[in-house]
């Protein structure tokens, strides 16, 4: 007789804005074999309301929505076994740790949290709960080009790495639309020094095998907010677009009643909590920067100069890794350009997945050897998609909620540990652009080991 197959392993999602669709879709569709979705949560009974009748039309059966204060109680009713937070940033330790502490294992997204305090507290709860194990989903790890990356540099293609010039362009499309949302919040978000580039920090930490020991930055709100918006000649007098007529032919406004998705998830259920998710991003309150400059050293001797612009005319990043034997360049341009028709778009269903679906624009990734007294070589890469970062998304799907899966080479899988370091660049990175010195990673106090 054949064995019977283990158990569905039982989730819960706290969190169920965009994001959370990644997760509930597979849960409920192609990993719903192993996987058994039961409750959901979240501060919004009108956005819980709207996940339940998206998940309908994916034919899975209504689940037991909580308010987000019933957290524990949910665990408990429900018998959870694994939790996936994707809420706010600023509010991701407080169900961590109740996750933990119910005994559950968490899947929580990227950054793992915004500030010391909070990382201090995951990192405690998940010391007092061994049995338990935290992943944070680092989604860009399993891009098969920066697989490729990892492989290449501890293959020992350029030798010892001596250092990292990176960066990142976030378009007027993508990057603008960070400052509708809670994001253009400090305090929600920590900074794109937090939210964003938590996963290229993460990445470097990776690629190098290295920890962070020393960072100095510099930023500022250069493009957006009302002073600059007024500086530049691109701000328009509204707060939010949604019924707002001087919106109406702004590039930088985000028609929310013109997607079904979007409507669904933030217009028709603003009457829950009054969150406006089409700010104009030339409107008082920003509290983030758009342009920021970062060096690190790290612990194998290596530095890196970063570089983060949310205002740029295109959308892609420029790696290169100088090595003792050469030079590793890695070039994504994902859109040449914002197509003026889509500048104030999103994509897809929801439309708030942002660079869930590659943009219609012209693009490439290319990685390139540069060895000394030899011609450049294109390194090839398999299996890199269109869509879901690269095909990032799919992949780490499977190899979170897959137990059927082999074991993990690269090491992709980042626990608290890692998502900790990757977020000691970031808060270092603030502390030093608020005081202007250097900030050595240790003296933020948390023991991320
Ligand atoms: N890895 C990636 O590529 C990627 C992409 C997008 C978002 N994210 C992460 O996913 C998370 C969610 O982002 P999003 O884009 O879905 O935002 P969103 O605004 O669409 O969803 C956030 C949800 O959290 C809920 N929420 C707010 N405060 C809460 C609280 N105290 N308790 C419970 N729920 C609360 C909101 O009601 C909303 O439903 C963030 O941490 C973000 O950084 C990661």
């Amino acid at each position: 007789m054949p064995a019977a197959p283990p158990p569905r392993r039982r989730y819960a999602v706290v969190g169920t804005g965009a994001r959370a669709e990644l997760y509930t879709s597979a849960l409920v569709g192609e990993h719903a074999d192993v996987a058994n979705l039961v409750a959901l949560a979240d501060v919004n009974p009108l956005r819980l309301a709207a996940h339940n009748r998206r998940l309908a039309e994916l034919g899975a059966a209504p689940l037991p929505a909580y308010p987000a204060g019933e957290f524990a109680a949910m665990l408990a009713t429900e018998r959870v076994e694994s939790v996936i937070v994707s809420t706010v940033d600023a509010t991701h330790d407080g169900y961590i740790v109740a996750a933990l502490a119910a005994g559950c294992d968490v899947i929580t997204e990227k950054p793992m949290t915004t500030d010391e305090e909070r990382c201090r507290r995951i990192l405690a709860a998940a010391r007092s709960s061994p049995g338990s194990v935290v992943v944070v989903t680092f989604n860009y790890r399993y891009n098969p080009l920066h697989e490729r990356v990892r492989e290449l540099l501890a293959g020992g293609e350029i030798g010892e790495v001596a250092s990292v010039h990176f960066e990142w362009l976030l378009d007027v499309r993508h990057g603008a639309d960070y400052f509708r949302r809670w994001h253009r919040d400090k305090a929600s978000s920590g900074g794109l020094l937090v939210h964003k580039a938590s996963h290229h920090f993460d990445l470097v930490n990776w690629w190098l095998d290295a920890d962070p020991v020393e960072v100095y930055a510099a930023g500022r709100l250069f493009f957006y907010g009302p002073d600059a918006g007024r500086r530049h000649g691109y701000a328009r007098d509204y707060d939010r677009a949604h019924g707002s007529p001087a919106a109406q032919d702004d590039p930088f406004a985000l028609h929310l009643a013109d997607n079904p998705g979007l409507r669904a998830l933030y217009l028709d259920a603003e009457g829950a909590d009054g969150y406006h998710r089409d700010r104009n991003v030339f409107a008082p309150g920003v509290t983030i920067e758009d342009d920021m400059a970062v060096l690190v050293r790290y612990s194998t001797g290596a530095s890196m100069s970063y570089h983060l612009t949310a205002y740029a005319p295109w959308e892609g990043y420029r790696i290169a890794f100088n090595g003792s034997r050469g030079r590793l360049e890695v070039e994504v341009v994902e859109n040449d350009h914002v197509a003026p028709a889509a500048a104030g778009a999103v994509k897809g269903r929801s439309a708030a997945l942002h660079g869930v679906e590659a943009a219609a624009e012209n693009g490439f990734a290319r990685i390139l050897v540069r060895p000394f007294w030899a011609p450049p070589r294109e390194v090839p890469v398999r299996g890199l998609s269109r869509r879901g970062h690269g095909g990032a998304d799919s992949r780490m799907l499977a190899a979170l909620l897959r137990p059927d899966l082999p074991a993990d080479p690269l090491g992709r899988r980042a626990t608290h540990v890692e998502g900790a370091r990757a977020l000691l660049v970031g808060l270092a990175a603030n502390r030093s652009i608020a005081t202007g010195d250097r900030v050595r990673v240790a003296d933020l106090g948390v023991d991320a080991r």
